[in-house]
């Protein structure tokens, strides 16, 4: 399968440019994460891409079909969670994933692929349980049960590890790479240990704009001789320079450490290697 963006726009009204000249190809197998601030356009993104949402100008296919003359081409190869996932919170988990498994035409194997659906992501001992007596993150696990249930070549998942505990978030991310051989993933988060740990693309988005599209590996070389640890024992913290962050603060036995990002970093501070996450703040605050 091959995935190609040319062009992409999308404006919610005349003055509301939410997406501008997004060019990009994607080709399985790639875990790629798509990470940027609150209100980049990674939600309109993958809503584009799965044709809840239409483009204001550009085309995208999926091997050489344009998704918006072929619906079904998309549809059979497509396993999608939104941000905000709807449940039927009367029905049981059971009973949700065989609709949704109805909804997406599968009928040989259906029950098999529930169950070991359900399997997957957990759920066993829940799926009897309707879905309104389940926690937060298991309805999560509930939204990416029925994303796995027709084994995608295509998955699209916006932030899925929210609200799941920390070893939830491990399982999850050993599900995606677990059948990730044949498989293109694309995936929202704001958490950097999800993308570090399985994505060998990272794609940054920035007020609708593509900032960096490259490996992890890239993206921290960066950042290198722009992150520094400063210790000081003043409560107020260290006087930083304009265009640095603080991105951390810990505490030690003088007073705080602080962790400092920034293009011109402040005299008396000792460079640290960039960390994803330093790679990543470094890059979204030069932007401006
Ligand atoms: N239906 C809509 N009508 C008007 N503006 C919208 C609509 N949906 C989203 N927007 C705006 O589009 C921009 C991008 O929103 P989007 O949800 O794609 O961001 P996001 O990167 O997914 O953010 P988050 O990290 O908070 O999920 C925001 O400024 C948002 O206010
Ligand atoms: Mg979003």
């Amino acid at each position: 399968m091959k995935i190609e963006i040319k062009n992409l726009s999308k404006a919610y009204g005349p003055e509301k440019s939410v997406l501008s000249g997004i060019n990009l190809d994607f080709r399985p197998p790639s875990i790629v994460g798509l990470i940027g601030p609150n209100g980049a356009g990674k939600t309109t993104f993958m809503k584009i891409l799965v044709r809840q949402l239409l483009a204001s100008t550009g085309a995208i296919k999926i091997d050489g079909v344009d998704i918006g003359k072929n619906e079904n081409y998309l549809k059979n190869r497509l396993g999608y969670l939104p941000q905000e996932f709807g449940l039927y919170e009367e029905l049981t988990v059971y009973q949700f994933l065989d609709y949704m498994a109805l909804l997406k035409g599968l009928t040989s194997g259906k029950k098999e692929r529930i169950e070991s659906c359900i399997d997957k992501t957990g759920l066993s001992e829940k799926q009897n349980a309707r879905i309104k007596t389940l926690s937060g993150g298991q309805k999560q696990r509930v939204g990416i049960a029925q994303a796995l249930l027709n084994d995608p070549e295509l998955l699209i998942v916006d932030e899925p590890t929210v609200g799941l505990d920390p070893a939830e978030r491990v399982k999850f991310r050993n599900l995606l790479t677990e059948n990730a051989n044949h498989r293109l993933v694309l995936l929202s988060t704001h958490i950097i240990e999800d993308v570090e740990s399985i994505c060998n693309r990272l794609i940054i988005l920035n007020r609708g704009e593509i900032l960096f599209d490259g490996n992890p590996v890239e993206l921290i070389k960066k950042a290198a001789g722009h992150v520094g640890v400063l210790d000081s024992d003043c409560e107020a913290g260290p006087d930083i320079e304009k265009g640095c962050i603080v991105t951390s603060r810990l505490i030690i036995e003088t007073g705080s450490q602080y962790r400092i990002v920034g293009d011109k970093l402040p005299s008396g501070i000792k460079p640290v290697p960039p960390s994803l996450e330093d790679a990543y703040m470094y890059l979204i605050t030069q932007s401006g």
